[in-house]
C-alpha cells in the first residue's frame, strides 16, 4: 500500500535535531524525500544519514534561514535532488530568556531575524516552488510554521521569542489567505508546543533556573505541573501533528493554529 506521503518532497529547517529532526523521521517514515537543512551540519549529516538507513529518503544542507540566497539554493536542490517540492516545515528558532532591562536591542533583533525573518524567507522562497504541482496532491502543498505557546500567551522574561512566535502566528494566517486567494493549492498551518524535552526546553530550564527559578529538579517539576498531562512534551509529540498538518488528512485545515501543549493553555 501506498505511504501517505509517497510522492512528495519536504524540507525541514532546523532539522539536524530535537522538533526538527523528529518531524523529518516522520515525514520520512511516511514516504515522503526529506532535504533537511540547518547550521549543524554534523548533526544533520547524521540525522539524514539515520533516515537513510532505515529506509528512507534524506540529505542535509547548510543553510542558515536568515540568507535569502541559501533558500533559493535549498528549494533548488529539492526539485534538482528530489523532483520538486511539496512540504515545508519552517522549524528552525532560538529562544532566551532574560528580563527586558537586560536585553540590548540587537539581541531582540537577532532573536526576530531567525525567527521571523526566516520564516519570511521560507514562505516567500518555497511557495512559487511548492504551487508547480500543489494541484496534483489532494490535499495540495502543506506549509507548516513553527510557532509555541509563547505565540497565544505571554511569558514572563520571554519578550523577543513572545514578539517571534507571535509574529510567525499571524503571518501564518495571513500567508494561508494569500495563497488561497492566489488559488494555489497550498495550505499554511502553525504549530504551538508546550515544553519539550530537546536541547532548546533543557536550555530554558537552566536560564529559569539561573534567574532564580530553583535548582534544575525544581525547575523541571514546576515546568511539569504547568502541564495538565503531568509531563513535559517529547519532539515526536509535535512531529505527529506536524505530519497530520502535512499529509492530505488536514485537506481543509488552513491558517489554523493546532496546539500541543499538554493541556497549558486550556486553563
Ligand atoms: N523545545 C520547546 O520547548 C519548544 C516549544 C515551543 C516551540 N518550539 C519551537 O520549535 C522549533 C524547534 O525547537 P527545538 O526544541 O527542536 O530546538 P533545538 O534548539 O533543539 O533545535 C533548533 C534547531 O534550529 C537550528 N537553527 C537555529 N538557528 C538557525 C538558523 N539561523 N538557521 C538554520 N537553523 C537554525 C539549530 O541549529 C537547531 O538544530 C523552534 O522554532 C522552537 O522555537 C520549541
Amino acid at each position: 500500500m501506498a505511504k501517505k506521503l509517497s510522492g512528495r518532497v519536504a524540507l525541514v529547517t532546523g532539522g539536524a535535531r530535537g522538533i526538527g529532526a523528529a518531524c523529518a523521521k516522520a515525514l520520512a517514515d511516511a514516504g515522503a524525500a526529506v532535504l533537511i537543512t540547518d547550521v549543524l551540519d554534523d548533526e544533520g549529516e547524521k540525522t539524514a544519514a539515520a533516515i537513510d538507513s532505515r529506509g528512507g529518503s534524506a540529505g542535509y544542507r547548510h543553510h542558515d534561514v536568515r540568507d535569502e540566497s541559501a533558500w533559493h539554493e535549498a528549494v533548488g536542490e529539492c526539485e534538482r535532488r528530489f523532483g520538486g517540492l511539496d512540504i515545508l516545515i519552517n522549524n528552525a528558532g532560538i529562544f532566551s530568556a532574560k528580563p527586558m532591562s537586560a536585553t540590548s536591542i540587537e539581541e531582540f533583533r537577532h532573536m526576530q531575524s531567525i525567527n521571523v525573518e526566516g520564516v519570511f524567507l521560507g514562505l516567500k522562497t518555497a511557495i512559487p516552488a511548492i504551487a508547480k504541482r500543489a494541484k496534483q496532491w489532494p490535499g495540495g502543498g502543506s506549509i507548516v510554521n513553527l510557532s509555541s505557546i509563547a505565540g497565544l500567551v505571554g511569558a514572563a522574561f520571554a519578550v523577543p521569542y513572545n514578539a517571534s512566535k507571535g509574529a510567525v502566528r499571524i503571518m501564518t494566517k495571513g500567508a494561508a489567505l494569500e495563497c488561497a486567494a492566489l488559488g494555489l493549492a497550498i495550505r499554511v498551518n502553525s504549530v504551538h508546543p508546550g515544553l519539550i524535552d530537546t536541547t532548546m526546553g533543557q536550555d530554558l530550564m537552566k536560564d529559569f533556573s539561573a534567574l532564580g527559578g530553583g535548582g534544575a529538579n525544581e525547575v523541571r517539576a514546576n515546568m511539569i505541573a504547568l502541564h495538565p498531562l503531568g509531563r513535559l512534551g517529547v519532539a515526536e509529540d509535535i512531529a505527529n501533528a506536524v505530519l497530520f498538518l502535512a499529509s492530505d488528512d488536514a485537506a481543509f485545515m488552513t491558517g489554523s493554529e493546532l496546539v500541543v501543549d499538554g493541556g497549558l493553555t486550556a486553563r
